[in-house]
């Protein structure tokens, strides 16, 4: 499959083959001098929509676009376009594909650039949708940490910082998983990765995740590891599920504990290639809950940089940065930052070339694959019920131009994961269309109503409100009559 014509919504829009092709023709366009590139994409036009700051992104992909030859316009300010008349995004994004070759869009709510990718003409980039991904910027991490350490592979990558708004770690900790590195989540005070994210590491992506101590790590926080509560810093650890995975570990020096429930193990400071440090997402916050309390937020400092075991490492950040590194770590080499943000021009250039296939098509054909969300199980589209959990999720801001998607996703408990947003949502009842009877949801496997034929509810009280009436299920069994008398005196 070529990226021709396609939207780049979320990471997994491409495959490794796709990201490495792209890294390829980074290099071979650095190697040849920009200037090589610059008839190749005349006479298109990128249309760069951010309601959102921005500084990198949009100026990046604009000066791509220039370097190619094209020409970009641009809205930057939703108050300055039809958004602020109430137009929904799904219209604005119907005519302005009228106008250009691709968008690249970046918006405030999670979902938003798959919803474009579905009613767009024309290819959509996301460029970063509310707390949720940003794939291109990912491109521009891994090509980093692939220039400075060669191999992705087994490298071990600490993300620090807001892990649980920050869209560029979602993207990020996704490839990394699939290109086989380790990982260490090292999350400012509450900032974990949420747990969504979490379970579809380990389902969809075979990680291992397990809690560790931070060890070396602590230092993030101006504490010892030596120090009693400095060693009580929780990180995450992923690995690639890979045979002889906890042999690798104790060779390299970590101290391993087994205990009963779980394997406790510290990091040690050699094995960490890389240190990625975001900032805290405080627009994504409700206003006042986030005080960067004094050492509570992971941050590079020169006393960092004066640990040895971190004499080889890279340090990367997306930018901006508030006081997550000093400046004072901008003069040490290590420092990756300024030029991770340089490999925006010819990684965005490549993925240009791909996507509008640019110096191997028609110059006026214009062409786009229509945009699916990848989901590993059985996929429902309820009229009616269950909404997505996230209220900044775009099924729940245009529910009348979003589709109702879910990815069913069936472990201990029944689960719906939002295909916009990939929040997860656990409907506690299940209602059948043809006969209007609402069920507890622990009944669906035994009642096995065809997934079409469903609807789900958060409670009963929404199963009444849509015209369900409570269905009695006979099972057959005494524990079924059992369970269904238990549900009886529930309500
Ligand atoms: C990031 C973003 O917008 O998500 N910036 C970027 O694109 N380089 C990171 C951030 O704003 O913290």
């Amino acid at each position: 499959m070529t990226l021709l014509g396609r939207s780049i919504v979320s990471i997994d829009d491409l495959s490794n083959e796709e990201i490495n092709d792209i890294f390829d023709l980074a290099d071979a366009l650095l190697e040849k001098g920009i200037r090589s590139a610059r008839n190749l994409g005349q006479g298109r036009v990128l249309a760069t929509l951010f309601f959102e700051p921005s500084t990198r992104t949009r100026l990046s992909f604009e000066a791509a676009m220039a370097r190619l030859g094209g020409q970009s316009i641009s809205a930057w300010d939703a108050q300055a376009t039809s958004l602020a008349k109430g137009e929904s995004l799904a219209d604005t994004v119907r005519v302005v594909s009228k106008y250009s070759d691709a968008i690249v869009l970046r918006h405030g709510w999670d979902g938003s650039a798959q919803l474009a990718a579905e009613y767009s003409e024309v290819p959509v980039i996301n460029a970063g949708d509310g707390a949720h991904e940003h794939p291109t910027q990912t491109l521009c991490d891994l090509y980093t940490l692939r220039k400075r350490h060669k191999t992705l592979r087994g490298l071990k990558v600490a993300l620090c910082g807001d892990l649980e708004k920050g869209r560029t770690i979602h993207s990020l900790a996704f490839a990394l998983a699939r290109f086989k590195a380790n990982v260490f989540f090292v999350p400012g005070n509450g900032k974990e990765i949420p747990d969504y994210m979490r379970r579809r590491l380990e389902r969809d992506y075979s990680a291992r995740i397990r809690r560790v101590r931070a060890g070396i790590l602590s230092a993030l926080f101006g504490k010892s590891e030596d120090d009693e509560i400095g060693n009580q810093v929780d990180a995450i650890y992923m690995t690639p599920t890979e045979p002889n995975q906890l042999s690798l570990i104790t060779q390299e020096g970590t101290t391993l504990r087994d205990s009963e429930t779980h394997i406790e193990l510290t990091i040690s400071g050699t094995e960490i290639k890389a240190l990625y440090v975001t900032r805290l997402q405080k627009e994504r916050s409700v206003e006042g809950e986030e005080e960067d309390e004094e050492g509570k937020y992971p941050k590079i400092t020169k006393e960092v940089l004066r640990i040895p075991e971190f004499r080889d490492i890279s340090i990367l950040h997306p930018l901006p940065r508030v006081d997550e590194i000093s400046p004072e770590v901008d003069k040490d080499a290590r420092g990756a930052y300024f030029e991770q943000a340089g490999y925006g021009i010819p990684i965005r250039m490549a993925l240009l070339i791909r996507i509008l296939g640019l110096g191997y098509r028609d110059a006026d054909e214009v062409l786009r694959v229509p945009y699916t969300r990848q989901a590993h199980g059985k996929i429902v589209e309820p009229e009616m019920g269950i909404q997505c959990a996230n209220r900044s999720c775009i099924s729940r801001r245009e529910p009348s131009f979003a589709r109702r998607r879910y990815e069913v996703v069936d472990g201990d408990a029944l689960k719906l994961r939002c295909l916009y947003c990939d929040f997860e949502a656990s409907p506690s009842w299940f209602g059948v269309l043809k006969s209007r009877k609402y069920y507890p949801i622990q009944f669906l496997h035994k009642l096995k109503p065809s997934l079409e034929n469903i609807v789900f509810f958060p409670s009963t009280a929404a199963a009444v409100k849509a015209g369900f009436t409570k269905g009695q299920a006979n099972l057959g069994s005494r524990k079924a009559a059992s369970q269904n008398k238990a549900e009886a005196l529930i309500q």
